[in-house]
Order: C-alpha cells, then structure tokens, then sequence
C-alpha cells in the first residue's frame, strides 16, 4: 500500500497527482519518494462519469489485491474533469484506501488518460481496469499469474475459454466483432496476437513500452502498446465483460473514427513510412544534383558520356547517402557514430545503390523491349521499384540498428 490511508474522521481529501506534460513517454526509471519502495502493480482508472462506481471498484479492487499483494500495489484514478466530479468522490476514497487522484482539464481521451496514468505511475507492472465494474476486479488474480510466469503482457480477453459478454445486442457484437476484422485488414501483424485487440483490460511490464513515444487515438490503448511496444510473450485470460450497473459507455462514433485513425497511424509507422517519404526526397534531390553534374562534365567540360555518367551517378550517391544517413536514418547512424561505422554505412549505400542501378537498367530493357512501354514510363516505374528496392536493403543493411562495431 503505498498511500498510507487517513483515519476515517479526516476531513482533508489526497491531493491530486499533478498531469504530466509533453509527450506520451513512459519513463522506464521511476523516482521513488524517500525511503518508500516503488510498487509491483500500478492500476490505471480511467474515469469519466464514474463518481457512483468509483468507490465500489475500489473496494472490490483492495479486497482482492491486499492479500495477494500488501502494501505492493496502487491504483491511480485519471478523471477527465467530469461534470458529475468523479475526481472529487475518488479523492475522498483515496482517503481510506490507497488511490491516488489526477484531474485532467486540457486533455480528454480514454487512451491519453492511462498513458498519463502510467507516467505516473511507479509499478514496473502497469495496467489499466475500467471504473465501472464491467471488467471483473477477480480477473486481476490470473491476469497477475500470467505476468509472473514470463508475461510481457497479460490481456483479459472476452474470446477465449472462460470469456465472453454479457447480453449483448447482436449490433454491438457486430460492430466490436467488424472492428477487430478491420483492425486484421490494416495491422495483421499486430492484431492478431491476441484474440481481443479491444480489450481496455490488461497488465504489461514497464519494460515493454517504457522510453518508446506513444500517440494513441480514441479507446484502443492495446493495440498502441501492441503496435509500438516491445511486447514478446502475451497471456490471455478470459473474463465475461458485465452489464454496467451505473452510468452509460461514453462509446461514440467518434470512437470509431478514432479507430480507424488510429489504425492508420500505426501502419504507417510500422511502415516507416515517414522514413520512406524522407528517402525519396533525398532520392529525388539526387536526380537534379546527378543531372547537374552530368551537363558540368558533358556539357561544359566535354568529357565522354559513360565517365560523365559514372561520375555523376557517384557524385549523386554520395550526396544522397550524406542527407539520408544525417535526416532519414539520421536516429539510428546518431547511435553508431565511429568513423568506421559511417565508412562501412557509405560503402554498403554504394553496393546497394550501384545494384539500384543494375536493376533500374534491366527493368528499363524488360519493360521497354520486352512489354513495348513508353521509355519514359518505363523509366519512372524503374525509378519507383528502385527506390523501395534501395529504402528496404538500406535500412536492412546500411543502417542496421544492431550494427554493433
Ligand atoms: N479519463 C477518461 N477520459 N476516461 C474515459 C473516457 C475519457 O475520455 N472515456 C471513457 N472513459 C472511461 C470510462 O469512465 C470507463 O471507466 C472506461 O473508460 C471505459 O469506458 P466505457 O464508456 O464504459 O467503455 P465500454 O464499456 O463501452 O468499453 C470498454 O470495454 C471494452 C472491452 O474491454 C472500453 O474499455 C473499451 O475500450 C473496451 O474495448
Ligand atoms: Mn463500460
């Protein structure tokens, strides 16, 4: 228990945690206050609307959890500013019971709301549990297991034995059914590690995400963690989502924008997308300079077309290695920053560029002699082959990440 609670009589309510600010990082150093150890678990509640569920949830969550882990644990409430003051009613609770209390006012959002938690939070185990009482606090106990068993990751999950909902309309099945089949279309590699992607459920290890930026969108913080976090081993554990009792889902079609937002943003990501954009920029900026210097050598100095050619090419090369390996793959050649390193960098860009080249040639010649394409056409399809064909083996050889001399 890490808030030491006040005698029932105390009229003084916690303070609230102050809302960290900037970006959606979690640390993966936790300052500890004094002489008190950080906590194993840090439970997340994200509220808004909740002040009837609050102190039940909490109850129920202290009963389960002192015994199995005392004084190891606390919960943080991340209220949104809520009209009915759920912050307010939680300050109250966390005058009995170890919860601690943030009030958003300029940030609103399921998912933010437990990234702020978490970076708050001092557990190395962080999760996060909806306020009301629609996920089982008892789930909690198996969710725990799988986390000490090995788990980076441990999702209650509505799909899997033991799980399910409670009744249901079949609209509602559908939708949350036809938005894990778009989340498979969009992220198959990520959705489809666990049987719930939307499950708003689950405890991951500090590790997992800790130092990685996070830009959620909407209610889906697992598919986040999932998609950008360093998540190996994942435990399932089923549960039966409940009827709430009190309040209405705050679920709106908003939410569903969100999501598909949110599965865009992930997909370009994990395409690197911005990095490939980055490239073919330089890669276009190297067109005008190999251009430019071919007329200075050809034009102006009237040397012979295959040496103005080559020296051109090579000086086109080095200009876009020097822009790709100080903007585009600038984070990861900032981390390899010997001479040798970049020296073997240059040397790797030319093979993969001079074999960029070789193929351009021979795309050019299949397309032009063999299917009759414009030579124009041609050449630009060359261009773009060429140019994913030099971003993927650039990035999986030039600027390995796990260069290690
Ligand atoms: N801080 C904050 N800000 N909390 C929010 C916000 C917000 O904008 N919107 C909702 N919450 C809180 C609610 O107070 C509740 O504790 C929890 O997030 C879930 O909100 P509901 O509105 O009850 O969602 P639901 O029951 O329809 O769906 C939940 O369960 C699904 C299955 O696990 C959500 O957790 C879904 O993400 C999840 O897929
Ligand atoms: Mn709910």
């Amino acid at each position: 228990m890490v808030v030491d609670p006040l005698p029932h009589h105390s009229s003084a309510v916690a303070p609230l945690l102050p809302v960290p600010q900037g970006a959606y990082v979690v640390p993966a150093t936790v300052t500890t206050f004094g002489d008190r150890p950080a906590p194993f678990l840090s439970l997340i509640i994200p509220t808004y609307q909740e002040a009837a569920n609050i102190a039940p949830l909490v109850q129920a969550l202290t009963q389960l959890l002192d015994p199995v882990l005392p004084n190891d644990y606390e919960l943080i409430v991340v209220d949104d500013n809520s009209p009915d003051h759920t912050w307010e009613h939680a300050q109250q609770v966390a005058a009995q019971f170890p919860v601690q209390v943030m009030r958003r006012i300029d940030e609103r959002g399921l998912s933010t709301a437990v990234i702020r938690g978490w970076q708050a939070a001092r557990g190395s185990v962080l999760g996060v549990i909806d306020a009301d009482l629609q996920h089982p606090p008892e789930t909690l106990i198996q969710l725990l297991s799988e986390i000490r068993r090995g788990a980076d990751l441990s999702v209650a999950s509505r799909h899997v034995i033991g799980g399910g909902v409670s009744d249901w309309s079949l609209a509602r099945r559908i939708l949350s059914r036809g938005a894990q089949m778009l989340g498979l279309v969009i992220l198959p590699e990520v959705v489809s590690r666990v049987s719930d992607p939307m499950s708003g459920y689950f405890l991951v290890r500090r590790g997992a995400i800790a130092d990685i930026p996070l830009s959620p969108v909407g209610y889906k913080i697992l598919i986040e963690v999932l998609g950008r976090g360093q998540v190996r081993w994942i435990g399932e554990c089923g549960y039966v989502f409940q009827e709430r009792q009190e309040g209405d889902s705050k679920v709106s079609r908003q939410h569903y924008w969100d999501y598909l937002l949110h599965l865009w943003r992930l997909r370009w990501a994990r395409w690197q997308g911005g990095r490939l954009l980055r490239f073919g920029t330089v890669g276009f900026s190297g067109v005008f300079v190999d251009m430019a210097v071919f007329y200075l050598l050809r034009g102006v100095l009237g040397w012979g077309l295959t040496r103005s050619a080559v020296l051109s090419a090579e000086v086109a090369i080095i200009n876009n290695f020097l822009w790709n390996d100080r903007w585009t793959f600038g984070d990861i050649s900032r981390r390899q920053t010997r001479r040798r390193q970049m020296i073997k960098r240059f040397l790797k860009f030319n093979v993969v560029c001079l074999l960029g080249l070789l193929l351009n040639v021979t795309i050019i010649n299949i397309l032009f002699n063999g299917f009759g394409v414009n030579a124009y056409v041609a050449k630009l399809l060359a261009i773009a082959a060429v140019t994913l064909w030099n971003f993927w083996f650039n990035l999986k050889l030039s600027w390995r990440v796990t260069d290690k001399d």
